[in-house]
């Protein structure tokens, strides 16, 4: 079965951006709801793309955006959030994207008969997990795949690079303004995943039956330390400076201090946390069918050598 009226939750972000244009490529009908309707005004030039400003933690609103469609896609995710309380294992923002919607988007999907639904989980995630992050995440999933009637396919992507990435982007402006990088995690390892590929996982797996009830990893053909990312980013925008490696105690401290900034932290004590587990493949990890990635030496140094 084809489905063509696709409800994308987080599309306005950026991996959901690059979804909204596989899907409208394919001709569907993309549903993208916003809390700010600035924020999807770039997926204007797509023909079949409806933004709708919608406060979807509202179970009427959701329920109502549900009923237009015959597929949802759940991308919202937050990377911070408070810390958690007494006797929560994550905080408030953790708790209301990742666990409540999911809860609030499984009674929608059952009220208006909507079977089919891809969910945007992440590597790594677990119930007992070092951060926060990671197991709401997994509270999430597990939320969804308990739901008896939903056909449900999650996707858990390394961490995602591409022209608008907040990653290696990140790391390239760093060092074009710092003689030199302190940061912890540096030999954690990673394996990114370029954002058209995540993308095209989405779309390849919406009508595949074989891909229901299924988890697949989504990560590039290649693992990295986050040491040499942060000098492929200083090298290919042209900007490589040292980097020393933080102890995990004093990395947590200078996170504590970047949760001040004003506009958000550049890192956070749960992001900290997050690297003490490797964000890579594992032996028992199942790529989509018919799936290839793209190596970042064939995307990154483009991007980044832009400024
Ligand atoms: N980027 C990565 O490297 C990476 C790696 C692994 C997994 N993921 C997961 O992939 C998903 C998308 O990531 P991204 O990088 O594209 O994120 P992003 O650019 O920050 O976009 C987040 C999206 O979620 C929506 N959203 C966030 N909090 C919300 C809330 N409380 N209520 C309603 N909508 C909310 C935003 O909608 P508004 O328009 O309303 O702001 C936005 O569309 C997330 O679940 C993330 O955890 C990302």
């Amino acid at each position: 079965m084809r489905h063509e009226s696709i409800l994308l939750l987080g599309g306005s972000g950026f991996i959901g951006s690059h979804i909204a244009a596989q899907l409208a490529a394919t001709g569907r009908h993309v549903i993208v709801p916003t809390r700010r309707y600035d924020r999807a005004r770039h997926l204007l030039v797509l023909p079949t793309v409806q933004i709708v400003e919608a406060d979807i933690m509202d179970d009427a609103t959701l329920s109502s955006l549900v009923q237009r469609a015959d597929a949802v896609i759940n991308l919202v995710g937050v990377l911070h959030s408070q810390q958690s309380r007494a006797g929560s294992k994550w905080g408030r923002d953790f708790e209301r994207a990742h666990v409540e919607l999911t809860r609030k988007l499984v009674r929608s999907c059952r009220t208006q008969n909507v079977r089919r639904c891809v969910h945007m989980s992440a590597l790594g995630v677990g119930l007992n997990a070092p951060s926060m992050y990671l197991r709401s995440k997994a509270a999430a999933e597990k939320i969804i795949l308990e739901a008896p009637f939903l056909d449900v396919t999650i996707m858990r992507p390394s961490v995602v690079f591409g022209e608008e990435d907040k990653f290696l982007n990140l790391f390239a402006k760093l060092q074009k303004f710092m003689p030199v990088l302190a940061l912890g995690g540096a030999d954690a390892k990673f394996q990114p995943v370029y954002v058209k590929d995540v993308a095209q996982a989405f779309v390849s797996v919406i009508d595949n039956q074989q891909t229901y009830g299924k988890t697949f990893d989504l990560v590039g053909p290649s693992v990295y330390t986050l040491r040499e990312l942060i000098k492929l980013a200083g090298m290919y925008s042209g900007h490589e400076r040292p980097l020393i490696g933080l102890p995990h105690f004093l990395a947590k401290l200078q996170a504590w201090m970047l949760e001040f900034m004003p506009g958000g932290p550049l890192m956070s004590r749960d992001n900290v946390d997050s690297m003490q587990v490797d964000n890579v493949a594992g032996p028992r990890s199942q790529l989509p069918p018919d799936w290839k990635a793209t190596p970042l030496e064939a995307v990154a140094p483009h991007y980044l050598a832009r400024d």
